[in-house]
C-alpha cells in the first residue's frame, strides 16, 4: 500500500507514521497544509521523515483558505451554536482536498487521518474523501489502535524512535489557523470551570486591555473585506491585521457548550479576534444596504449554512446553491463600517455606502416633502383590516 496521511507534526500524527507501516506495511506519505497555524509548521518535513515517512508535502493554502472558505462563510453570516465562527470546521475541507490531490499525484491506495473517533473532524475529513476520492479506503488509527493516553503515545514513540519535542505536559487539545484558535479538553471539560487566564493565545483579557478605545474602519466590496483603516490589504494580511488589533482589545473570546455531530455536548473556548470584528462589520453593512425581506431570507439560510460547514458537507450541491443565493445578496454589500473596540466589546460607530437604503429625506423628524403623513391612515386601515373584521365578528356573536 501507499498511504497518504494528513499530518500535523504533533505527537498523535507522528506516531501514526510507524503505526501504519507496522500494521499496513508499505509507504507513508505525509501531507500538511499551511492554513496559518504559524510556528506549528517549523521543521515539519524533517520531523515526518525522521518518524519514518517516505515523503512529506507541505502546501501553503493560506490565501485560498481565506478566499474560498472563510469569506463564503462570513458572507453567509454563518455561526454554529449561536456563536462559534467555525474556524476549525471550515479548514478541514481544504486540508482534506489537498491530501486527496497529493494522493492522486503519488498513486496512493489509502487515505489516513489522526482524528479522534469521538469528534467532528473525522467526519469532515471523511466526507471530503467521500466526495473527492470515493474509491480510496480510509484508515483512522484512533478508531483501531489501543493507544488511549498521552503516556501510551509517548511510550509508542520511544519504542519506535519517533522524535518528540520535549514540551511540557500538553493539557489542551488545540487547533489553530489564520481565523482562530480553539481550546478543548483538560480542565475545560468541566463546563462550570472558568478558563485560566494563561489559556489564551491570541487575545488579551478585557481587564488587561487598554483603557482607551480603538476605532477601526473596514471596507467591503460585494461582501468581501478589502481594506482596513483606508489601506487595501490582501485577504491573509487583512485577517492578520485585525487579529492584532482585536487581540489587543480583548475581542473575540467565546466559551461554548456545543453539540458535536456524533451526539455528545462538548465545551470549547475559541479566540477569533479578527473574525469577530469582520462579522460585526459585515452584518452592520448588510443592515444598511439590504431590505428586510432579503435580510430575513439570509437569516434563514445562515444557520443551515453553519450546520453544513460544521458537519463537513462542504463539497455538496447544497453548498453551491446556498453560495449562489448569498452571492446575489452580496452584490449590494459594498461600503464601510467604523467600529469601536473597547475591552472586549465591539460597537458600531458609523456606516456608509453608495448602496445605502437609508434616506434622511424620508425618515427625518424635521419638515419633509417626500412623505405624505396622511397616506399612513389608509395604510393602517388595510394593514389592520383582518384584525378589525375578526373583532367585529366577535362583538356581533356576543350580542346575538
Ligand atoms: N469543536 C470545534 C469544531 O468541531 C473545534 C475542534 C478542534 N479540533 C481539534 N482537533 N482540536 O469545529
Ligand atoms: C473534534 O471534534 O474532532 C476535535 C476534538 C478535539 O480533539 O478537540
Amino acid at each position: 500500500p501507499r498511504i497518504v496521511l494528513a499530518y500535523s507534526g504533533g505527537l498523535d500524527t507522528s506516531i501514526i507514521v510507524p503505526w501504519l507501516k507496522e500494521n499496513y506495511g508499505g509507504d507513508v506519505i505525509c501531507v500538511a497544509a499551511d492554513v496559518g497555524q504559524a510556528e506549528e509548521l517549523d521543521g515539519l518535513e524533517a520531523k515526518a521523515i525522521a518518524s519514518g515517512a517516505a515523503e512529506c508535502y507541505v502546501q501553503d493554502l493560506r490565501e485560498e483558505f481565506v478566499t474560498g472558505f472563510v469569506w463564503p462563510t462570513l458572507r453567509a453570516g454563518a455561526t454554529y451554536g449561536r456563536k462559534y465562527l467555525l474556524g476549525t470546521s471550515m479548514a478541514r475541507p481544504i486540508i482534506a482536498r489537498a491530501q486527496v490531490e497529493i494522493a492522486r499525484k503519488v498513486g496512493a491506495t489509502h487515505l489516513a487521518h489522526g482524528c479522534t473517533g469521538k469528534g467532528n473532524d473525522q467526519v469532515r475529513f471523511e466526507l471530503t474523501y467521500a466526495a473527492l476520492a470515493p474509491d480510496l479506503p480510509v484508515i483512522a488509527p484512533w478508531r483501531e489502535w489501543d493507544i488511549r493516553s498521552r503516556e501510551d503515545a509517548l511510550a509508542y514513540a520511544a519504542e519506535h524512535k519517533v522524535p518528540v519535542a520535549a514540551t511540557r505536559e500538553k493539557i489542551y487539545s488545540r487547533d489553530r489557523n489564520l481565523w482562530h484558535v480553539s481550546h478543548e479538553g483538560g480542565p475545560l471539560e468541566d463546563p462550570a470551570h472558568e478558563p485560566e487566564s494563561d489559556l489564551f493565545l491570541l487575545t488579551r483579557s478585557p481587564e488587561s486591555a487598554p483603557d482607551r478605545p480603538a476605532y477601526v474602519t473596514i471596507e467591503f466590496h460585494e461582501g468581501y473585506p478589502v481594506a482596513v483603516n483606508g489601506e487595501a490589504l490582501g485577504p491573509v494580511e487583512l485577517i492578520g491585521v485585525l487579529n492584532e488589533i482585536g487581540g489587543e482589545h480583548g475581542i473575540g473570546r467565546i466559551d461554548l457548550v456545543e453539540d458535536r455531530l456524533v451526539g455528545m455536548k462538548s465545551r470549547g473556548i475559541y479566540e477569533t479576534p479578527g473574525g469577530t470584528i469582520l462579522y460585526a462589520a459585515h452584518s452592520e453593512l448588510e443592515q444598511l444596504v439590504l431590505d428586510r425581506r432579503t435580510l430575513s431570507l439570509k437569516d434563514m439560510v445562515a444557520p443551515r449554512y453553519a450546520d453544513l460547514v460544521y458537519e463537513g458537507r462542504w463539497w455538496t450541491t447544497e453548498r453551491i446553491a446556498m453560495d449562489a443565493l448569498v452571492d446575489a445578496t452580496q452584490k449590494r454589500v459594498s461600503g464601510s463600517v467604523r467600529l469601536k473596540l473597547y475591552r472586549g466589546s465591539v460597537t458600531v460607530a458609523g456606516r456608509e455606502s453608495a448602496n445605502s437604503l437609508y434616506d434622511e429625506r424620508f425618515v427625518t423628524f424635521g419638515e419633509d416633502d417626500v412623505y405624505q403623513q396622511a397616506d399612513a391612515a389608509g395604510f393602517i386601515r388595510l394593514f389592520g383590516l383582518s384584525a378589525r373584521v375578526a373583532a367585529l365578528k366577535e362583538q356581533e356573536a356576543a350580542v346575538a
